[in-house]
């Protein structure tokens, strides 16, 4: 429905952006603007600005900005005509003169969420009744208890026929009401509507204002299909809702983070376990439009997918979608769960903290397709290196906004020099001698790059030289600090993939030195260091470094005892020096 030019006017001649906004934002006035703490992201000091002058609000922020009609619209996820009724009510100007089929409309609209909502209670009840007992104890199995049950407004739909239209014919809601919504739908051959939802765990989808306007149903063993969705409806359009918006909307905004998980199991159990900030994207691939309302409530929404192949692919797939939609300050960070798991499961077996390490391993979206287009090819020849360019380039080219196109650009540039560096050339004419320091600590940085990837790829090498590798020290400290964490944590966990260990890695901030270590250029010196390498391959890599790293060590510490006892002749220095050669006489 438009509304005419005259009432909008009307409407912000009445009420100032400060006053609207002033309701639900801590204001001060500083100049002719008002400043406070945006409602739409995370911040600790001041980047939002009212200008009543101007009739706009504007972030430096995160750059949310509108008038008084889009604040709630951004605020409370209110249709155009809702908010402009809110205003006008509180404005005291009546709404314009509807049409009867505006009226009609509108009436309708209202209607149905009513309808919806005396169903919704009504499959509540049923879950609580006798016959709902089955249904009751598989939620409690799955570990929902009675306070979740009821945030969610979780439900039953009995087995039996015809019962939820004949309880609400008591109501006056008809039989083709309910087709409309998609409760009953009219079976092939004529004869009596049909239950759409039969035996099966009731879960409602509100819209973001917290009213129900489908259901999701899902059948309490392993009968297909598992979940069965309504139909779209006339207020339900399955790409662009999310479940759970209007829960997760308060908590997104103080946490400043949004969870985007797959499932509505998932969401309920992360809500249970204190992440209220969850949503899911109702069975589809997250369409453009989530994609839009995610970036309404937060800058950077965490995308939680499966750690396997599939689930990859679904992670660089969204990717994709939302490249073109990127914006300064908008984007996406990915997370892959360990395989086998999903949030439900893990935060139900782990608890808070996995997920808390979870959301710290987050991957930024342009790692995602970097490692796409890196997977994709060899870069052993000069063309080959150029179709990594060039696929970049076409990449970065998706990118509708200029300035984020232009730092995609410059990234991959910069990566890709990294990953190619270039060979300083020997120095043939300075006469001195080649081997400088520098390139002895690099080629010990790369021995230790190998060494890292090693356990990296294949963390039960580790057992295999457990005693060696725990009293081994690294030279290059960044690397050290590295081994240790692996250390520690496969000391303490049976958890012995390589996806997990690099989540923790990345969780301790060693990301920078797990993507040195695990780089293509370290593979192609270190075959046996790559993913995929041959286990015994591997295993005799491991020893051959160790020996190696030994006889340096021994080597080293021969050097040095040696200086100490030039510098102070006494029986410790001395002993020490035998001690050492014996050792690297009887070793070798
Ligand atoms: P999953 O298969 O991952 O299920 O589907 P889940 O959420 O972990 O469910 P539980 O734990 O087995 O109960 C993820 C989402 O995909 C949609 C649903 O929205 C589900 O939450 N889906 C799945 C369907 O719409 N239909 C299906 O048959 C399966
Ligand atoms: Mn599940």
């Amino acid at each position: 429905m438009a509304l005419p030019q005259q009432f909008l006017e009307a409407l912000r001649a009445n009420l100032s952006v400060s006053q609207v906004v002033g309701r639900r934002v801590k204001l001060t006035r500083k100049g002719h603007e008002f400043v406070g703490l945006c409602p739409f992201h995370n911040e600790n000091t001041p980047s939002f600005t009212v200008n009543d002058a101007k009739g706009f609000y504007h972030c430096f922020g995160c750059g949310a900005h509108g008038d008084i009609l889009s604040f709630h619209m951004q605020i409370d996820g209110d249709s155009f005509i809702e908010a402009a009724r809110r205003l006008a009510e509180e404005a005291g100007i009546p709404m314009p003169e509807q049409s009867r089929e505006q009226r009609a409309a509108e009436h309708r609209r209202l209607e149905r969420l009513q309808i919806l909502d005396l169903a919704t209670s009504w499959y509540q009840a049923r879950l609580r009744a006798p016959e709902g007992r089955p249904a009751l104890d598989y939620l409690r199995a799955r570990g929902l208890d009675q306070s979740a049950l009821d945030a969610f407004r979780i439900g039953y739909a009995p087995g039996g026929r015809g019962q939820l239209a004949a309880a609400l014919a008591e109501e006056g809601v008809s039989v083709n009401e309910l087709i409309d919504i998609g409760l009953l739908k009219r079976a092939e051959g004529g004869g009596a509507p049909r239950d759409y939802f039969f035996d099966r765990v009731i879960i409602p989808i509100a819209d973001s204002r917290g009213r129900v306007i489908a259901f999701g149903g899902r059948a309490l063993g392993d009968r297909q299909p598992k979940y069965l969705n309504s139909p779209d409806n006339p207020l339900f359009h399955k790409g662009e809702n999310l479940y759970n918006e209007d829960r997760a909307k308060a908590a997104t905004r103080e946490h400043g983070q949004i969870l985007v998980v797959e499932g509505y199991m998932d969401v309920i159990a992360l809500d249970q376990g204190g992440f209220q900030n969850a949503v899911a994207p109702l069975g589809t691939a997250v369409t453009e439009h989530q994609l839009k309302r995610l970036w309404r409530l937060t800058g950077e929404p965490v995308m939680c997918f499966d750690g396997d192949n599939a689930g990859q692919r679904a992670a660089l797939r969204a990717a994709e979608r939302a490249l073109p939609l990127l914006q300064a300050g908008k984007s996406l960070r990915f997370v892959a769960l360990p395989e086998g798991e999903d949030p439900d499961s893990l935060i139900r077996a782990r608890g808070a903290g996995a997920i808390r390490m979870l959301i710290k391993s987050a991957r930024p979206l342009v790692d995602l397709i970097w490692r796409a287009e890196i997977q994709a090819r060899k870069l052993d020849t000069p063309e080959r290196r150029a179709g990594l360019e060039k696929a970049l380039g076409d990449r970065a080219a998706a990118i509708a906004d200029n300035q984020v196109q232009w730092q995609y650009k410059s990234e991959f540039r910069r990566r890709m020099r990294d990953l190619l560096p270039r060979r300083r050339e020997p120095q043939h004419s300075s006469g001195i001698g080649l081997s400088t320091r520098g390139d002895v600590g690099g080629a010990q940085a790369s021995q230790e790059r190998a060494l890292l990837a090693l356990l990296v790829n294949q963390p039960w090498l580790f057992e295999h030289r457990a005693e060696d590798l725990n009293e081994l020290t690294l030279q290059t400290p960044a690397y050290n600090q590295m081994l240790q964490r692996i250390r520690e944590f496969l000391a303490v966990t049976q958890e012995l993939d390589t996806a997990t260990l690099e989540r923790h890695l990345i969780a301790s901030g060693l990301e920078e030195g797990l993507r040195a270590a695990t780089s293509p250029m370290v593979y192609r010196q270190a075959s046996f260091a790559a993913p995929g390498a041959a286990p015994e391959e591997a295993a005799k890599a491991l020893d051959d470094i160790l020996t190696r790293h030994g006889k340096d060590k021994l080597k080293a510490d021969r050097v040095a005892a040696a200086q100490d006892l030039a510098r102070m002749w006494n029986d410790e220095n001395d002993s020490r020096l035998r001690h050492i050669i014996q050792e690297e006489i009887g070793g070798g």
